[in-house]
This record gives C-alpha cells, sequence and structure tokens, in this order.
C-alpha cells in the first residue's frame, strides 16, 4: 500500500496548504496567471523567471516582471543566474527590497541561448560552480528566514546526468528542496518525463522533491507522488487554458472528489478573468496582446470556428472580448478527449546540447566566471 498522500507542503519556514507548485513559465506566470490560478485553489504560485544581473542593475524590463498582485500573500520568485555574487546579491534584494517568501533557482533551461553560456540546464555539470551559487543565494537569504530551492533537469543527455549530484549539492547547501523535471537538456520538451529518476532522487536526499513533468490532470499529480514519494508537484503546461487544474489538484490532495468539467460558458468565464486580470496588470491594450496566446489552449477541443479562434486572437478590448464569447455556445461541454491530452510546447529533441567549448571537460568549474545575461527571459 503507498504512503498518505501529502497534506501540504513545507518548504523551509515556508508552508503551503496543498503540495502544489505552479510551475514558472517565462511569458505566461505574470501576476495576473497567478492570481487567477490562486483564485482556484491553495498552492505556491511562482512569478516568470528573471535574471539575477537585470536585478542588480537594475533593469527596467527585469523590474517590470517583478509585479505582485494586491492578494499575492506569498511571493515566489524564479531567479536565473550563473554567477555567484550576482545571485546572491539578487536574492538579498528580493527579500530585503520586495517582500520575496521564497526564492526558486532555475538550473533547467534548455534554450541553446541559454546552454551555450553555461547557464540554465547545462550548469549543474559544474558541481562546484553549482553549489557555489546556491551557497551564496541561501546565506543572502537566511537572515530573512526565506527558503531557497532549486529547479532542474535529470542532466545535460542520458551520457551526462547531473540532477544525483544536485541534489546532494542542494541539501548539502541549504536549499529547502529540489524539483526535477523529468527530462534531459537534449530531449527539451520531447518524449516522456522520466517519473522513475524523481522517484530515484527521492531515495537519494534527505530534503523534499518536487516532481515535474507530465501532470495533464490532477490524477496524474496523485500518480506521480504515489510513483516516486515526492514530497509535491510542480506543474506547467497542464494548466495552460485551464487554470481550474489547481481547484482540481487542491481536492485531489485532500481526498475529494474532483469537481466537474466546465461547459463552454464556464470556459468563456474563465477567459474573461483571465483577460480582466491581464487589463488590470497591464493596462487594457497590452493585457489584450497578451491575452491573445491563451485563446488556442482555452479553446483547445471545443467546438469554435476558424473565424471565431482567430477574431479572439486579434482581440484588441474588453469589450471586443465581450462580444465574442457571447457568441460561444454556452452550454457545449468540455472535449472529454482533451483530458489527459499534452497541451504546449512539446517538440522534438535536440541533436546536440549547445555548451560552452571544453565545458564537458571538468566537472567541477568552482570560480568559473560565466558572464551573466541581464535580458535573458527565455525560461525553462
Ligand atoms: C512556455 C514555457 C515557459 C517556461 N519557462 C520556464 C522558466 O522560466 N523557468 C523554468 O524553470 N522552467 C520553465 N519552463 C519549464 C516548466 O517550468 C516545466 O519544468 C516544464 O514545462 C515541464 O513541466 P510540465 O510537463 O508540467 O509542463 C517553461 C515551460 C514552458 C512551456
Amino acid at each position: 500500500m503507498s504512503a498518505p498522500l501529502p497534506s501540504g507542503l513545507t518548504l523551509g519556514s515556508l508552508r503551503v496548504d496543498t503540495p502544489v507548485v505552479l510551475a514558472p513559465m517565462a511569458g505566461i506566470t505574470n501576476a495576473a496567471y497567478r492570481r487567477l490560478c490562486a483564485e482556484q485553489g491553495a498552492g505556491l504560485y511562482v512569478c516568470e523567471m528573471i535574471t539575477s544581473r537585470g536585478l542588480v542593475e537594475g533593469d527596467q524590463h527585469t523590474l517590470d516582471m517583478l509585479v505582485f498582485d494586491e492578494l499575492e500573500t506569498t511571493r515566489s520568485v524564479q531567479l536565473y543566474g550563473t554567477d555567484p555574487v550576482y545571485v546572491g546579491k539578487a536574492a538579498e534584494i528580493l527579500c530585503a527590497e520586495h517582500g520575496v517568501a521564497h526564492i526558486d533557482l532555475n538550473f533547467g533551461c534548455p534554450v541553446p541561448k541559454v546552454t551555450r553560456k553555461g547557464g540554465g540546464g547545462v550548469l549543474p555539470w559544474k558541481r562546484g560552480l553549482l553549489a557555489e551559487i546556491l551557497e551564496h543565494a541561501v546565506a543572502a537569504a537566511a537572515p530573512y528566514d526565506v527558503p531557497v530551492t532549486m529547479k532542474t533537469r535529470k542532466g545535460i543527455d542520458d551520457d551526462h546526468l547531473t540532477y544525483l549530484d544536485a541534489g546532494r549539492i542542494a541539501q548539502e547547501t541549504g536549499c529547502a528542496a529540489i524539483a526535477l523535471h523529468g527530462r534531459t537538456v537534449a530531449q527539451a520538451y520531447s518524449g516522456a518525463a522520466d517519473w522513475d529518476a524523481i522517484a530515484a532522487l527521492v531515495d537519494h536526499v534527505d530534503i523534499p522533491v518536487l516532481g515535474n513533468g507530465d501532470i495533464w490532470e490532477a490524477a496524474d499529480a496523485v500518480r506521480m507522488v504515489e510513483r516516486t514519494g515526492a514530497a509535491g508537484v510542480v506543474v506547467g503546461r497542464g494548466c495552460l487554458g485551464r487554470p481550474w487544474l489547481f481547484r482540481d489538484l487542491a481536492a485531489a490532495f485532500a481526498g475529494e472528489q474532483v469537481a466537474v468539467l466546465p461547459t463552454l460558458g464556464e470556459v468563456a468565464a474563465m477567459m474573461r478573468r483571465h483577460a480582466e486580470l491581464l487589463c488590470q496588470h497591464l493596462g487594457e491594450e497590452r493585457g489584450c496582446k497578451e491575452f491573445r496566446k491563451h485563446v488556442s489552449w482555452y479553446l483547445k477541443g471545443f467546438a469554435a470556428g476558424g473565424e471565431m479562434r482567430r477574431s479572439l486572437g486579434l482581440v484588441d478590448s474588453l469589450a471586443a472580448l465581450d462580444r465574442l464569447l457571447a457568441e460561444l455556445d454556452p452550454d457545449e461541454p468540455f472535449p472529454v478527449a482533451e483530458l489527459g491530452a499534452p497541451r504546449g510546447r512539446q517538440g522534438s529533441p535536440r541533436g546536440r546540447v549547445v555548451v560552452p567549448e571544453g565545458w564537458l571537460d571538468d566537472a567541477d568549474g568552482s570560480g568559473c566566471h560565466l558572464r551573466e545575461d541581464a535580458g535573458e527571459t527565455t525560461g525553462g
């Protein structure tokens, strides 16, 4: 028999009422989206990734991303960085000036622009450098009692796995948890997430492990935790166009029945709420523009025709959005064929992961100086 499901999540001094984390997603998990998801249920809702150098240098674009909703009581931010000193300073700024209650560090980004410079998912290959970055972040956040976590992948590719060492280093440096996306950088988003790797990491470390990858329904999250022993789950693409997944997740971990599926009318109301929150935070013009990328996720599998989708994809005001949503059939049932189906980016594996010259020759990298990029926003 499997162990009882965790009822919440403890990250250092931070207690989350359900063991569910919204995965940081660049361009998606802004203040409006986090609020929308939080309205559905408890969880830890992580901000889009920001760069430590951008924060330290006061870059305006970085500061614009560091915005919180007025109801967001637990401010959680993901930092990207390759330089221990910048990361430490950025962590200090987040705690001292932005009232952040949780800092996650990104060591999973597979984007070539990032890995080429030794950042994101390829950085944990340099065990010594990883330790230095984590030490600086933990030391900066400790006086504020703010937990630091790291999020990573299995490794660069199947021949260069790093996750078990990363878990050990996270534990030794005082991280409150480690989140593992069960794919290598080489896989990007292709194939299936390896939940056995999550289980292996749970066996390997004493700190909480958060499992990530391919949770499309609340039942998947329960299955992952039961199978791996993870302390909680990190949910990314599954909630695109489906913020109510957080309601279902909270219910599932509370041992309750998952609620009924929304009709198209209920989905339209959710779309309206999402657009409204984006407009509140960004102004109507930018808010509507940002909303457009979510339309196809919300309507996935519904009968809404091409013309309607095109018009929604060009929406430029809340009034126009209301007119279009009113044309949808509110009684159309949820397309059950979509349940459990992947959504969001999938793509194909990378033939070769681009890393700095000679990167693989040395697996320590202590004191190694990598150029920090202030404007990196491509995420993970
Ligand atoms: C659009 C998009 C943006 C992402 N941005 C980030 C990011 O900024 N930081 C990060 O650690 N991971 C990022 N990810 C990866 C997710 O956090 C997550 O690890 C990945 O999608 C696997 O989880 P899933 O199967 O639940 O989607 C991003 C993923 C997507 C689809």
